[in-house]
């Protein structure tokens, strides 16, 4: 049935844009081109993966590790550093005069040369620099090449014009100690242990080695060029100069002609490079090319070293690379009327979602990698996953078996594991998450106050192994056997459990978990982490969470022919959806929380947080909410929740610390959790109003927080504008449209989800690929690609009476079909064509 939107949301002005400031998206190149690197705030991109690869900041800076941001970390990247600082690697050009030396960096930090062009391309995991200064141009390509052990730094120096100009070029790294935190807690033992020796090669190439003196036969880092070195440093003391009064924008020993060959053993060991470009004649162009990587040992390094030491070779892994990102974003490509759509949806959004599906919360530059406060989080990759499971689902495989072999025997999740840690295998792999803070917190008997697990984390690998199964249609990894996470155990001595059983303890630990309403427990916190009430409190998020896991579960039962386990789970559902309506209608919007006592959170009555985003929309996804209530719950969010730059999590804010809600107050209102505009809920919004056939509504939502639309107010927004942050500061804040912590956001995922598969409304399941949009009704249509399962879908979807929702015919290759489901046929090239109305 066709769904035309009657109520539109509460129009918001729209100033027009100014002219953007910063830089713009060239969407041809797949890349946004900086044009100052004096941004609002330090911006970012990622190269390589977690198994190798990092940071880079846009003005050089790199953050690399390998395997694990916490336990083996590689470069000294202090994030807290102003913009202007050094921070872990720079590129310094050096060009002979008649009177001495002129230095500076394409990168303009640390020498804050001015230049008389910069540019830097955020590129699909690489950055490029181009930058005009003295006459010359020079050119930095960063990125690793996909699968290896190094990243790369390709240098091409070009004299402009004139007379020939005599160039050397100084790479440098300052190397961390491998346990992050260590380097910034302990200067005593750290120091005696970094070591850094060089080898020179016959022909004139040197090789710097630097470890830990414990990881010398485990794991070494290095770093070499392709071409002869002059001279080098692996003393930062030495490099600096004069007991380190020589400063990071001007190295003293950048005076002479050569470095000191340094070697450090103890202190704070860098690997610096000189490397003479020559004479450069006009026109003409020096490249080289730096490596910096780690393996168990030189040795092993060797194979490495050879290849990118041959230009070519370099050359081709760049190729490669890109043809990795083809690959990756023609999964889903889409054609709509919105361009700003379109570049997120066909590029930035999709690259996010590989960015968060290998890092987590793990490493950011607002999430900084120390010891074991963060790691892969439960319930972040669970849903990070389903933002990459159409376009490599075999990977995403990889880790969503480590998420299921964290999760307890009795159906609840730890709620985060480090990497290396979860392969060493002795017992400590994974752990309690913030809920260790409040652990020994007793009431007056004595009894525990808080509890030390989640209520939602075990619930989301539901819909993670879901998405899995819809997108391969391989059923039988559910009966994969994969270990229960016992504290203490090692791996061989847990007990163990198909997929499909560790999916039915998930819900077995939740049904079991009920509270004074029948409503699931809260746990020490659900999807809002900053909610911390007192044991026994209920949570309608969990709810609804709950209720969806349920929904899939009987999906997943029905397509395996299980008729009992259907009814079962469909029993269960039957009644928390009962207990819900029963209990959490508050009259115009629903309860979000109860306390022990039943006290509602949440609620009309309520001083603060009155009333919540999630505990609107959740409850539509679940279908737990229907009819009048679903609608009016939403529509209150509308009144009461939605600005301009997107909707709150909550209003209104806390107006100062209560021990008795916990983390939610520690935040002024208009912060975060607390009254802020947390973005990964607002993608939630959207999928709700698509359930309700409200595309308008939805695409408004869409538009209010997309990045790529906010670089004419770069000024307000501060953060990048090619991917989503975390939180946007809310309109109780004077700081109001201020966006904070990029990157690293479950916004990414489901902003993703929610364009692809509820806007576009193209989606997998069990039986083929479902064409069920939601647009802006002034759309006339739109076209998009996608692959799945071996085949090639050509879908154009047409829209002539303007509605917002509803498939009135599809053809399938020339035939209609009597569904909105397009069949899966495993090869070939196929024509969908959709007409709605
Ligand atoms: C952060 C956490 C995430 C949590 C969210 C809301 O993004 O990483 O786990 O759900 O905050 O509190």
């Amino acid at each position: 049935m066709a769904t035309k939107q009657k109520k539109s949301v509460k129009k918001v002005a729209s100033k027009k844009a100014p002219a953007a400031q910063y830089g713009y998206f060239d969407d041809a190149a797949k890349e946004y081109v900086l044009t100052t690197p004096a941004t609002p705030i330090k911006w970012c991109n990622y190269v390589g993966t977690l198994n190798f690869g990092g940071i880079v900041d846009t003005t050089g800076g790199t953050l690399v590790c390998k395997g694990d941001p916490a336990l083996n970390r590689i470069t000294k990247y202090i994030a807290q550093m102003p913009c202007s600082d050094f921070k872990a690697s720079t590129i310094y050009i050096r060009i002979k005069e008649a009177k001495g030396y002129t230095v500076f960096s394409p990168f303009v930090v640390p020498t804050l040369t001015k230049m008389d062009k910069w540019e830097c391309h955020v590129g699909l995991s690489y950055m490029r620099w181009i930058a005009e200064c003295c006459g010359l141009r020079t050119q930095v390509t960063i990125f690793v090449p996909t699968g290896s052990n190094t990243l790369l730094q390709d240098i091409q120096v070009t004299n402009l014009g004139g007379a020939a100009k005599e160039v050397d070029i100084i790479p440098v790294y300052e190397f961390s100690h491998f346990e992050a935190e260590k380097q910034l807690t302990n200067a005593d033992w750290v120091p005696q242990t970094m070591t850094l020796k060089g080898h020179w090669e016959k022909d004139g190439h040197v090789v710097l080695e630097q470890y830990a003196y414990m990881k010398r036969d485990y794991a070494v880092n290095y770093v070499t060029a392709n071409c002869k070195v002059g001279s080098f440093d692996g003393d930062r003391r030495v490099f600096l100069g004069a007991n380190e009064m020589g400063s990071w924008a001007a190295p003293l020993s950048l005076a002479n002609k050569e470095l000191s060959n340094s070697e450090c053993d103890r202190g704070d060991n860098i690997a610096a490079l000189m490397i003479h470009g020559g004479k450069i004649a006009a026109k003409k162009t020096f490249r080289c090319c730096t490596q910096l990587g780690q393996e168990q040992s030189l040795k092993v390094a060797a194979k490495a070293i050879a290849k990118y030491r041959d230009l070519k070779n370099v050359d081709k892994a760049f190729d490669e690379l890109a043809k990795f990102w083809e690959n990756y974003l023609s999964t889903i490509q889409v054609k709509t009327p919105d361009a700003s759509f379109n570049t997120m949806v066909n590029v930035h959004n999709p690259r996010q979602c590989h960015t968060t599906k290998n890092w987590s919360r793990y490493l950011s530059l607002y999430q900084l990698g120390y010891g074991t406060s963060r790691g892969i989080g439960y319930r972040d990759s669970t849903q990070d996953l389903m933002g990459v499971m159409s376009h490599m689902p075999e990977e995403a495989l990889v880790l969503t078996k480590n998420l299921i072999s964290v999760q307890r025997p009795e159906g609840n999740a730890m709620h985060q594991y480090a990497p290396l840690a979860l392969a060493e295998d002795n017992g400590n792999e994974a752990n309690a998450g913030d809920s260790r803070e409040k652990a020994g917190v007793k009431d007056a008997k004595g009894n525990p106050m808080y509890a030390d697990w989640y209520g939602d984390d075990h619930l989301w690998i539901i819909l993670t192994v879901a998405s899995y199964l819809k997108e391969t249609g391989k059923m039988d990894f559910l009966k994969e056997e994969i270990p229960f996470y016992v504290a203490g155990k090692k791996r061989k001595d847990r007990p163990k459990g198909t997929v499909l059983e560790h999916l039915k303890r998930a819900l077995k630990f939740t049904r079991e978990h009920l509270g004074k309403h029948n409503l699931p427990l809260l746990g020490f916190a659900d999807w809002n982490d900053c909610m911390n009430l007192p044991l026994g409190a209920e949570s309608t998020f969990n709810t609804a969470l709950y209720a969806k896991a349920l929904l899939e579960m009987m999906d997943i039962e029905e397509a395996l022919g299980d008729k009992k386990a259907v009814e079962m789970y469909k029993g269960w559902y039957e009644d928390v959806k009962a207990a819900f309506n029963k209990s959490a209608w508050d009259g115009k919007w629903w309860t979000r929380w109860f306390d022990k006592d039943g006290n509602g959170y949440g609620v009309a009555k309520a001083k603060y947080g009155k009333i919540y985003c999630n505990g609107q929309s959740w409850p539509v996804i679940a279908g737990i909410a229907f009819g009048d209530r679903a609608k009016q719950g939403m529509d209150s969010l509308n009144k009461l929740l939605n600005t301009k730059y997107g909707v709150k999590s909550s209003t209104p804010g806390y107006r100062g610390f209560e021990p008795a809600v916990g983390g939610i107050s520690t935040y002024p209102p208009g912060a975060k959790e607390n009254g802020g505009i947390f973005l990964h809920t607002n993608p939630w919004v959207m999928i709700a109003e698509t359930i309700l056939g409200r595309g308008d509504n939805a695409f408004q939502y869409y538009n209010q927080i997309n990045p790529a639309s906010k670089n004419g107010i770069l000024d307000v927004f501060e953060s990048e504008p090619y991917c989503y942050p975390q939180n946007i500061l809310g309109d109780e804040h004077k700081q109001f449209g201020m966006g904070r912590n990029a990157w690293l956001s479950g916004t990414s995922t489901w902003t993703y989800q929610a364009a692809t598969q509820f806007i576009i409304g193209i989606r997998a399941n069990y039986k083929g690929l479902v064409v069920d949009p939601c647009i802006p009704s002034k759309w006339d249509g739109f076209e998009a690609t996608r692959k799945f399962r071996g085949a090639t879908y050509q879908i154009t979807v047409k829209n002539p009476k303007h509605v917002c929702k509803g498939v009135a015919k599809m053809v399938v290759d020339g035939k209609e079909i009597d569904s909105n489901v397009a069949p899966i046929f495993t090869k070939g090239i196929h024509k969908v064509e959709v007409t709605l109305g």
